[in-house]
């Protein structure tokens, strides 16, 4: 028997079974992460800081499989393929380098969360995945060590390792990137007395045209509103970090909304620019004003796709709910509160 076989056996006795399975929610960013400094260790310009929703679970089963020769990925039953089977398998190769493991795997993840369209579905996937994994090669990693792991995956899972509010730090700017690589990690947030809601406004689900990661990079490069956004977004994180201690849902929503506004401002300044903002998320935005006129507090903030998420008290929730559903012709709205950090759910992976 090989060193390897040896292993495998090893975990098979102390699991049952060579897998395991976990489940993630994603999470939306209230101070946004957008701009990679290292694209390979993905290491972002700015630190971000999000809410884990109690909505849109990803389960992701991992199982060891030693006489296949390549890694099975299957998305809501349909096999993956091109560039996300490969981010899959690429992500399982760090996997594998960290365990000392060649054996390929068989992964099996449920969305519940439309793909692709800026409803972080990318969060939830690989922060599932992350945990899945670390579990079925046998990786011993605490929360920190998760986040950094799932942060390769797509840097927003980070912050999905964790439940409620986290914060993804940016990691010391000027050490070099393998030492930066230890300290970009996500944790989670201190907050006062908050109640809070977010309502999602789903006004298109269909997957994006341009990648984040590619709209990333286009403006980090292109781009000459990405520093001074990213020099407000060092302040808005301290500003953020301080009214969620308060308790200040007014403050949060405020600090959130001029934060995201300004990452789409980076976007548009781009060349060419790149637009996910559609007609519709317009309206939805101007619901959202009018319901500050009408006494409301209710905050938007808008990712990499045309949905819209509110931010409000959640016994606003419902209020806001209609007021956007109006506004959304034909969309979809979902009431998402605070949810669980990412975790396994099964050792066995049966
Ligand atoms: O990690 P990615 O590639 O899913 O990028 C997420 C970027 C935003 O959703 C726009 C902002 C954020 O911090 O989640």
């Amino acid at each position: 028997m090989s060193e390897q076989q040896i292993t495998v056996r090893r975990l098979q006795d102390r699991q049952g079974a060579n897998g395991a399975t976990a489940v993630a929610h994603p999470n939306i960013a209230l101070i946004k992460y957008w701009g990679k400094r290292d694209e390979r260790l993905f290491l972002p310009w700015t630190s971000s800081l999000s809410m884990t929703l109690d909505i849109f679970p990803t389960t992701t089963r991992v199982h060891l499989d030693a006489e296949a020769s390549d890694d099975e990925v299957t998305f809501n039953g349909v096999p993956a393929a091109g560039e996300e089977r490969r981010r899959i398998a690429g992500f399982l190769d760090l996997v594998r380098r960290r365990a000392g493991l060649t054996h390929r795997a068989v992964v099996d993840t449920r969305n519940t969360v439309p793909t692709g369209a800026g409803l972080a579905s990318s969060a939830s996937g690989f922060a599932a995945l992350a945990v899945a994994a670390a579990a079925a090669y046998g990786l011993d990693l605490d929360g920190t060590g998760l986040s950094r792991l799932a942060r390769r995956g797509s840097g927003s899972a980070s912050r999905s390792i964790f439940g409620g509010f986290a914060v993804w730090n940016a990691g010391n700017p000027t050490a070099p990137p393998a030492e930066a690589d230890l300290s970009s990690y996500a944790e989670p947030v201190r907050t006062g007395d908050l109640d809070p809601a977010l309502v999602i406004a789903v006004v298109n689900a269909g997957p994006k045209e341009v990648s984040s990661r590619a709209a990333m990079r286009r403006t980090v490069e292109t781009s000459p509103l990405f520093e001074p956004w990213a020099a407000s977004s060092r302040d808005d994180l301290t500003e953020m970090r301080a009214a969620l201690l308060r308790g200040d849902l007014d403050a949060v929503g405020e600090i959130a909304e001029r934060n995201s506004l300004g990452m789409h401002a980076t976007m548009l300044g781009a060349r060419p620019a790149v637009r996910y903002l559609a007609p519709a998320s317009l309206t939805v935005l101007d619901s959202v004003l009018g319901l500050r006129r009408d006494g409301i507090p209710a905050y938007a903030t808008m990712d990499a796709g045309p949905n819209v998420k509110v931010l409000c008290r959640r016994t606003d929730a419902d209020r806001v709910a209609e007021a956007v559903r109006d506004a959304a012709a034909g969309g979809t709205v979902h009431i998402a509160g605070p949810g669980q950090g990412a975790r396994l759910v099964d050792a066995g992976g049966r």
